[in-house]
């Protein structure tokens, strides 16, 4: 295995449950971690309960470990405060954990919302100016650009993922664009865990779907081949899905339904 001791952070969200039994191909020793309770651990497990917003907790949380798949915070739009304890504050607080112990690589789960006000006519890649569609996407822009200053200034390496839509089935055309199997994602954990060097790369989290909005050629040397694909959902979907509304503002924005949201800032 490639590790002795990987984190996975984020443990009782929705992917941390759906990956959870595939972790320990990835290392001897799986500690999983969340704000939230999710139950005992596996005899190869270790939990750790954290906020990610307690800088002393995630120090001790990164504690003998050799990589992290860092999938925890907040997951959607949101009030401003937990976003800010979780994916602002928690990076923080994760990133000095990770140069202070001298672990080696974090794959970060960042998102399609960095780039939701392009629209779903452009062809995004990696070295385009962010253009997020919320604070959620705002905060994974934070983290991304915090993770490319620890590896510019002290070569800790990072991959993060902007996952597409990362469910079980694709029901509507947003999400058969952006759909991402979890097998392609274990693939390209996998890829991102054990390339040689990855430095810092941005990567689009997507299968081999058709009509793909972003280009994922600055990360090829990752090798991550999308087996999957969702056109096995397109005979299920209806005409007027296939065909949405001309004046739908959420089928102008790759961001699609994110652009209903106003920013939820109560102080
Ligand atoms: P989720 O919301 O189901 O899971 C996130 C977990 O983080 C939750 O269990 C929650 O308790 C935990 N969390 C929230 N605040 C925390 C804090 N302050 N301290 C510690 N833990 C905290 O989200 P899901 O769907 O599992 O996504 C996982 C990651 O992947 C997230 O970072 C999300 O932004 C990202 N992502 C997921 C996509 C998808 O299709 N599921 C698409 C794009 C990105």
């Amino acid at each position: 295995k490639p590790f002795k001791r990987i984190l996975f952070t984020g443990a009782a969200g929705n992917l941390g449950r759906r990956l959870r039994e595939r972790l320990h191909e990835f290392a001897d020793i799986v500690r999983l971690s969340d704000v939230a309770d999710f139950g005992p651990a596996a005899p190869h497990e270790e939990i750790v309960l954290c906020d990610l917003g307690d800088r002393d907790a995630v120090m001790r949380m990164c504690e003998g470990v050799d990589a992290i798949l860092h999938f925890g915070g907040i997951s959607t739009e949101e009030e401003w405060a937990p976003i800010m304890q979780a994916n602002i504050l928690g990076m923080v607080n994760l990133y000095e954990a990770v140069h202070k112990l001298g672990i080696r690589r974090v794959v970060f789960a960042s998102t399609n919302h960095t780039m939701g006000m392009y629209r779903t006519t452009d062809l995004v890649d990696a070295t385009m100016p962010p253009r997020a569609d919320g604070y959620y996407g705002v905060s994974k822009v934070f983290g991304e650009t915090l993770s490319r200053y620890y590896w510019d200034r002290f070569g800790v390496e990072t991959v993060c993922i902007r996952i597409g839509y990362c469910w079980p089935e694709a029901t509507n055309y947003r999400q058969m664009v952006t759909w991402l199997s979890l097998d392609d994602l274990i693939q390209l954990l996998h890829r991102s865990l054990t390339t040689p060097r990855v430095g810092h790369t941005i990567t689009f989290g997507i299968s081999n779907n058709e009509g793909r909005w972003w280009d994922d050629r600055h990360a090829s040397f990752l090798r991550y081949k999308p087996k999957d694909s969702s056109q096995q959902f397109a005979d299920k979907l209806p005409a007027e899905v296939q065909y949405p509304p001309a004046d739908d503002i959420t089928t102008f924005y790759q961001g699609g339904v994110f652009l209903h949201n106003g920013p939820k800032y109560r102080p």
